[in-house]
């Protein structure tokens, strides 16, 4: 099993670009089988839940053509399948989009209900909800969701909560329904809106995305395009966070600043300079970080996706911090591995006490999850001596080339997956 290995104590410097948006793209190839034509994307960013579900694409029998790491072509006119296998969602519960896709195209789907995962139950009721008002018949039988219609037909429906899944899953669906659907509540994070510019430019009729309110009205048919997905929001505000966390200097590149304003306002509570550039963003740590308080809330508030590092953060603020979880019910997992290294951390419900301590020591911890995985890194990186990750899967599910990048400012960390490698890298670093 593949683990991380890094000795702490230099401050990260430098420059580090941004890969794209890991939930734009998922969003985007899923709708990119809603076309007969050519679709190119580019600016896809190289991790496993974007090459499982190009797989899952080809295997439904779209054709994929991987023009470089970061740019593919499909094409889904040869599509023979509305069944999608139930291995794929397994592998990533983004699989559930081809829902919204097929059915909008096809007015067929055949999906595995996605399970819970370590962050929450997770359910898709909304979704659900959405394509029923849409007037599609939806079953569950035998752990998938069966979605058939003879017509979707536009429909005015109402999020009980503010869903990114739901509100793209519907939206894929209602750009080929007939007449106009109004979605209210809905989720305005940047992937939403860089969904909906997607659709756009394959000739959907999507306005209002990035607000409230979201009218689409149904076209007969989608026409081919080419599109960029836009920067990660997540894994820019993880290395911002990284910055902090090990007192360094680094700009991260080829951002848009408006997406990381509530990451940036909260480095600048704590006493982290924080200089906004065009498509960068300098943070640079300061010896003395206070505490804060961090609610996580839908966009533009403070992302759930960056609780984790930014929790890691405050564990080694001056004082105080208590982080609140508004969107999931089990994502402090990470606590336990944390307190490893010497964290005072209380967890009551989905409220952490974050009490500020001086330094971390290094420890074998376990990542629980994707962003909780990621800030055990970054908890290593500023630690005294050796931590080794385990379960790095789930970071490398969605932070293309991660060691590279932090080595790249300056990080001693290596991927390994042996203790000869682990011993080889002490030895080596000394
Ligand atoms: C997306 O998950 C992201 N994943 C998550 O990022 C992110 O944490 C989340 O949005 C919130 O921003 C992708 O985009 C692939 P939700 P999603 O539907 O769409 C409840 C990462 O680290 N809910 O906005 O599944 C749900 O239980 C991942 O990249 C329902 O009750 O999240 C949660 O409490 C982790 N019924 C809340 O809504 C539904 O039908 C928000 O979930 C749907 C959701």
């Amino acid at each position: 099993m593949e683990q991380y290995i890094m000795k702490g104590g230099n401050p990260l410097a430098g420059e580090v670009t941004i890969s794209g948006a890991k939930n734009a793209a998922l969003g985007i190839l899923a709708a990119a089988i809603m076309t007969d034509e050519d679709v190119v994307i580019d600016n896809l960013p190289d991790v496993r839940d974007i090459n499982v579900l190009l797989e899952a694409i080809e295997e439904i029998g779209a054709r994929v053509e991987r023009i470089d790491r970061h740019t593919v072509r499909i094409n889904a006119k040869d599509i023979h399948e509305v069944e999608v296998d139930d291995e794929y969602i397994r592998r990533i519960r983004a699989s559930y989009y081809f829902i919204g896709a097929l059915l909008g195209k096809y007015k067929s789907a055949q999906v595995p209900l996605p399970g819970g995962c370590n962050i929450g139950s997770r359910p898709i009721d909304l979704h659900l909800k959405g394509f029923r008002a849409l007037g599609a018949k939806i079953e569950i039988e035998r752990g998938a969701v069966v979605a058939h219609a003879i017509d979707l037909v536009g429909s005015h429906i109402y999020l009980d909560k503010v869903s990114v899944g739901a509100t793209i899953n519907i939206m894929m669906a209602a750009s080929l329904a007939d007449g106009l659907t109004i979605i209210e509540n809905v989720a305005k994070e940047p992937h939403v809106v860089d969904v909906a510019s997607f659709l756009n430019s394959m000739g959907a009729n999507i306005k209002g995305a990035g607000t409230d309110i979201i009218r689409i009205r149904g076209v007969r048919r989608l026409h081919g395009t080419e599109y960029s997905i836009i920067p990660d929001q997540i894994e820019a505000g993880t290395f911002m966070c990284a910055a902090a966390v090990t007192r360094g200097d680094v700009t991260v590149k080829n951002v848009i600043p408006k997406h990381l304003e509530a990451i940036s306002a909260k480095l600048l509570e704590i006493g982290c300079e924080v200089v906004e550039l065009d498509d960068a963003v300098r943070v640079v740590g300061k010896p003395y970080q206070r505490h804060t308080n961090i609610n996580t809330l839908p966009y533009p508030g403070f992302p759930t996706d960056m609780q984790p590092q930014m929790s890691v953060t405050l564990a080694l603020a001056h004082g105080t911090s208590i982080v609140t979880e508004s969107i999931f019910e089990n994502r402090f997992k990470y606590v336990d591995e944390l307190a490893r290294m010497g964290s005072n951390i209380k967890v009551e419900g989905n409220v952490a006490v974050i009490d500020g301590v001086g330094c971390f020591t290094g420890a074998s911890v376990n990542a629980p999850d994707l962003r909780a995985g990621a800030a055990l890194v970054l908890a290593g990186l500023a630690a005294d001596g050796y931590t080794v990750v385990d379960e790095i899967g789930y970071i490398q599910r969605g932070y293309e080339h991660f060691e590279e990048k932090l080595k790249s400012l300056g990080a001693m960390i290596e991927r390994v997956d042996c203790d000869k490698d682990l011993q080889k890298f002490r030895l080596k670093i000394g």
